[in-house]
């Protein structure tokens, strides 16, 4: 505990005196989260992270968060340092999207518009015409289907496959998923709804269509966040990673929350719900970046651009 709180308290002190920002996501250690808000930083789902470091004064960013979090940072910021506490920190639906295959994808598909989830690698963004993150995609596949455009999705299957069921675009998917959500199941989620027929049932849609048919609310991380205040509802199971529960738990500290049920659920692992990646952030990778500048995000800088304007596109969007 006393040697935490050092750690803590030189951290603090560091993210003063070198003007930088700790910028994390909701499924990162409850510590940092804290010590994000504390320190004038902040803790939001990735499009709130994108547009923080984007707008903050700071000339060192430190993303707590997975790699394409880093990038996307660094794309939007060039000028600034952007750290990282570990940048092994990956993502599955990144690692599933290898640029090479997915531009060979594109180029068999010349007539569609190419809309990439912020899940993936830098190069793979300089690929597309659009970035989106969870809390934008339905408006601006809407957008588009009304413009009469075809799509090329990648590479999140189920957030396709929910967005085609939602705005009836044409959409061909990339087959992707993300490790945490995939493992939701739809039938032990029934009974769990059965169970308790008063709770909200909270799913984001990186789950497969099964959980997502079981959903009173269905969004991004910060819009599952305010769905806990925002309802009437007493109790909520929810289905994304577990971290979110430490913002779910300070809105609603009267409320109840339940783990959705998970295909590698165990007596020791209620939830198993986890991103192991997200788990990778800690306050001594936050220490390192200040003490030694470790885990900087370098990319090429042609690269950044290119990769800029499909992102730059979803701001002026959601603007
Ligand atoms: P959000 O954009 O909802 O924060 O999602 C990012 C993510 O990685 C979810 O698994
Ligand atoms: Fe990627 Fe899933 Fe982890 Fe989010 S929870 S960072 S989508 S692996």
């Amino acid at each position: 505990q006393q040697q935490t709180e050092t750690l803590r308290e030189r951290i603090v002190h560091r993210l003063k005196s070198q003007q930088a920002a700790l910028v994390a996501h909701y499924y990162v250690d409850a510590q940092l989260q804290d010590l994000a808000l504390e320190t004038g930083g902040c803790v939001g789902d990735s499009l709130e992270m994108a547009r923080f470091g984007r707008d903050h004064p700071a000339s060192t960013l430190i993303v707590a968060g997975v790699r394409f979090m880093g990038e996307t940072a660094k794309i939007l910021s060039p000028e600034k340092r952007v750290l990282m506490p570990d940048l092994d920190a990956n993502c599955s639906l990144d690692l599933g999207c290898p640029p090479d295959a997915f531009a060979a994808f594109c180029d068999a598909n010349p007539d569609r518009t190419v809309v990439v989830y912020a899940n993936t690698s830098a190069q793979v963004k300089a690929r597309a015409d659009w970035v989106v993150t969870s809390s934008i995609a339905l408006e601006i596949v809407t957008y588009l289907h009304q413009r009469g455009e075809k799509i090329l999705w990648g590479p999140d299957r189920h957030l396709g496959h929910y967005i085609q069921q939602q705005t009836s675009a044409d959409m061909l998917l990339w087959q992707g998923s993300c490790l945490v959500h995939n493992e939701f199941k739809g039938d032990e989620l029934l009974e769990l709804k059965k169970a308790h027929p008063d709770a909200s049932v909270l799913v984001h849609p990186e789950s497969p269509a099964s959980v997502v048919a079981l959903a009173d609310i269905v969004g991004s991380t910060s819009k599952l966040i305010a769905a806990v205040t925002e309802s009437t509802a007493g109790t909520f199971i929810v289905a994304t990673d577990q971290g979110i529960l430490h913002e779910m738990q300070k809105q609603a500290p009267g409320k109840t929350f339940i783990a959705a049920p998970t295909a590698g659920e165990s007596a020791t692992c209620k939830s198993c719900a986890f991103c192991p990646w997200m788990a990778m952030n800690g306050l001594a990778g936050v220490n390192a970046c200040l003490e030694h500048g470790s885990g900087e995000i370098v990319l090429d800088p042609a690269l950044g651009r290119q990769a800029h304007k499909p992102i730059q596109r979803m701001l002026d969007f959601a603007a």
